[in-house]
């Protein structure tokens, strides 16, 4: 089937697919679950799966997010005011992405619920955070890992003819904490880490196993430099 994207930006439905396949095609995207600080230190805490690193050496990651949420005569709508943790790292220059296992599905989860500000996600889920090294929003203390960053950089996610509603944050890392019983040799065992990824819909995918493939000796151009 062809599933016409412009015409349901349009507000046309197609029929037999109500809900846009997007998410559950590019997936899984890994979960960034950002922690930054109010301006009163209160910690903030929240999901994010428009979430990716972007480039390495420095290395940059970036989330995306909407505006908030706000219900209006019983239907949602976005609101004026940007989410807390867009809000809260560009305003302090300063985040943290903790990484999800398996283990912590469920206090992720709720971290997503819209509560305001002055309250903490981290505390309404039951989670302990432990102090950064490099920045000062905490981190999540049973995350396998943590990439503290600072922001370099916001804008609009362009869009044919303008700006999305969608704000990106990137985030320079500058500093990993990685907790030591992934780490083999000197080498992070992602796969036994069980991160949590995100699909469409309400669908999650486990990372649990890894297989290798070195890239090919006979590559014209770098003849074999590229194999470590
Ligand atoms: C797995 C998961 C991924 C999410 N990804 C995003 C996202 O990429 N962008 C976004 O704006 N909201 C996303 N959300 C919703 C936010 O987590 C939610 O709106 C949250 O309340 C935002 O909190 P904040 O205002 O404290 O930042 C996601 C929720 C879940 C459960």
């Amino acid at each position: 089937m062809f599933y016409d994207s412009e015409a349901r930006n349009s507000g046309s439905n197609t029929p037999e697919m109500p809900f846009n396949p997007f998410k559950a095609l590019v997936a899984p995207r890994p979960i960034g679950w950002i922690s930054t600080l109010t301006e009163d230190g209160t910690v903030n805490l929240a999901p994010y799966s428009y979430f990716q690193a972007v480039a390495d050496n420095p290395d940059i990651v970036l989330f995306s997010a909407t505006p908030s949420l706000s219900a209006v005569d019983g239907a949602i709508s976005f609101g004026e005011e940007r989410k807390h943790s867009e809000h809260n790292a560009v305003a302090s220059g300063e985040f943290v992405c903790n990484l999800v296992s398996y283990d912590l599905r469920t206090a992720m989860n709720d971290t997503s619920a819209h509560i305001p500000a002055a309250d903490s996600e981290a505390e309404h889920a039951g989670l302990v955070m432990a102090p950064s090294t490099r920045v000062k929003p905490p981190r999540v203390a049973n995350a396998p890992a943590a990439l503290e960053c600072v922001v370099v950089g916001s804008m609009p996610v362009p869009r044919q003819g303008g700006s999305h509603r969608y704000q990106m944050v990137f985030g320079e890392v500058v500093g990993i904490h990685i907790n030591e019983d992934f780490i083999n040799d000197g080498r992070v065992d992602t796969a036994a880490m069980q991160l949590v990824t995100r699909m469409g819909y309400d669908e999650y995918a486990v990372l649990e196993s890894a297989f290798t493939m070195p890239r090919p000796d006979f590559d014209p151009l770098l003849s074999g430099l590229l194999k470590s």
